[in-house]
């Protein structure tokens, strides 16, 4: 069995989860971690037993050995990141969003294709195993024609003005905080199982904390927690805590959803709607092995993952029987196995998001700054 060479680049939360997956799929092989300060990449490589570790990534841009990158760094670096790799031959899997405009995005998707090398955008939420399951309901057409979505995905770790992450600033962000870090993926969910596009969005945004108490040390997501007050400095925030977005769909699906990171109690619950002319789908990742199935005239339902009870292509998603819960961690897996597949077998079938699909999320997060600024409606083209 041939095993490709891959680098990770970033050694924070995604660079620890990337690095796991990988290691999972048998066929790959991790043989470096770049990441700034190199401290930090030589942490990483010597819990993950990686060989090689560096605090430049550019010095694995002409290494011959790499053959594919995960791009797992703060949003701002995907773009030149990206470029510098795919303009020698490397493979490209990247962390949403894309990029921070779709400029950017839009010559990323130029460049893989002049350099014809398979590109992926993180959007892993699709791969649980339940959610593929809906995505096959709805093909089957068990849901009828789609008539509204609904859903959210709310998390609670930036709650407080001492709460700070390099997702705050613009600079390493971009200009869209909790659309383009969690919006992305809901709209990114609704398209991929609906098979609809979203052609329309009028948004409501508001940033509630308009300056934050940043540490002077820097900090990994999610590890704000563990910080104490001391050594803060108030810095001006423009990025949005929180949004509301009307979204239209095809050509008569109606909807909405709210991002947030600022709804104590809620961690990561992305959650789904969908109502068909004959049923409807509830999720909810916090939950991520259950599905709420809704009915007119008889009881409603709430089925368990179960890879022999799976429709369609769903079962190929779960690795694990019945009862035995696939989460998070596997979903990054299902979405890399995919990956690497069509690096061996090139004439596969691209059954992951490319860069295609992030170069339109990025259209939509910026639509939804766009409505949001004219206090309106913006319709995509
Ligand atoms: N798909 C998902 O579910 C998911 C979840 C969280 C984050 N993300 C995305 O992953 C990316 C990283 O987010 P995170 O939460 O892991 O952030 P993080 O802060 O935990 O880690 C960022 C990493 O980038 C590295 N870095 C920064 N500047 C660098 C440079 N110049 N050279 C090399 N490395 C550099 C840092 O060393 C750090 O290891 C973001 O784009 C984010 O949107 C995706």
């Amino acid at each position: 069995m041939r095993k490709i060479k891959t680098a990770v680049i970033g050694s924070g939360f995604m660079g620890k989860v990337h690095t796991e997956a990988i290691r999972r799929l048998g066929n790959v092989d991790v043989v470096a971690v770049a990441a700034s300060p190199a401290r930090d990449a030589r942490l990483v490589a010597h819990h993950f037993d990686v060989p090689h570790s560096t605090g430049n990534w550019k010095s694995l841009i002409e290494d011959p050995e790499v053959e594919a990158v995960h791009l797992c760094t703060p949003n701002a670096l995907h773009y030149p990141m990206a470029k510098a790799f795919m303009e020698h031959g490397k493979h490209v899997l990247c962390e949403k969003p894309l990029a921070v405009s779709s400029a950017e995005a839009a010559e990323m998707v130029k460049l893989a294709k002049e350099h014809k090398v398979v590109n992926a955008t993180n959007h892993n939420l699709r791969y649980y195993p339940v959610v593929q399951h809906v995505r096959a309901m709805i093909e089957a057409g068990e849901l009828g024609e789609v008539l509204v979505v609904q859903g959210t995905y709310s998390q609670d770790w930036l709650l407080y003005d001492t709460d700070y992450n390099w997702r705050i600033e613009a600079r390493d962000n971009g200009p869209s905080r909790v659309v383009g870090d969690i919006g992305s993926h809901w709209m990114d969910m609704i398209q991929h199982l609906t098979g609809l596009r979203i052609t329309a969005v009028c948004a409501d945004l508001q940033t509630f904390h308009k300056t934050r108490k940043k540490p002077k040390g820097s900090i990994e997501t999610f590890a704000g927690k563990k910080l104490s007050p001391e050594d803060y400095e108030e810095i001006p925030v423009l990025t949005e805590d929180f949004a509301s977005v009307l979204v239209r769909l095809g050509d008569r699906a109606r909807g909405a959803y709210t991002v947030s990171q600022v709804s104590a109690g809620n961690k990561n619950r992305f959650q789904f709607e969908i109502y068909g002319t004959k049923c409807g789908v509830k999720w909810n990742q916090e939950v991520p092995d259950e599905l709420w199935i809704g009915h007119r005239n008889m009881p409603n339902q709430v089925i368990m993952k179960d890879p022999s009870l799976l429709s369609g292509r769903a079962p190929g998603y779960a690795d694990l029987p019945g009862g035995h819960s696939e989460g998070y961690d596997d979903t990054h897996k299902q979405l890399f196995k995919r990956f690497y597949n069509r690096i061996l077998h090139p004439h596969s079938p691209i059954e992951f998001p490319t860069f295609e699909d992030g170069l339109r999320g990025m259209k939509l997060i910026e639509a939804v700054m766009e409505s949001h600024a004219r206090q309106g409606w913006v319709e995509l083209g």
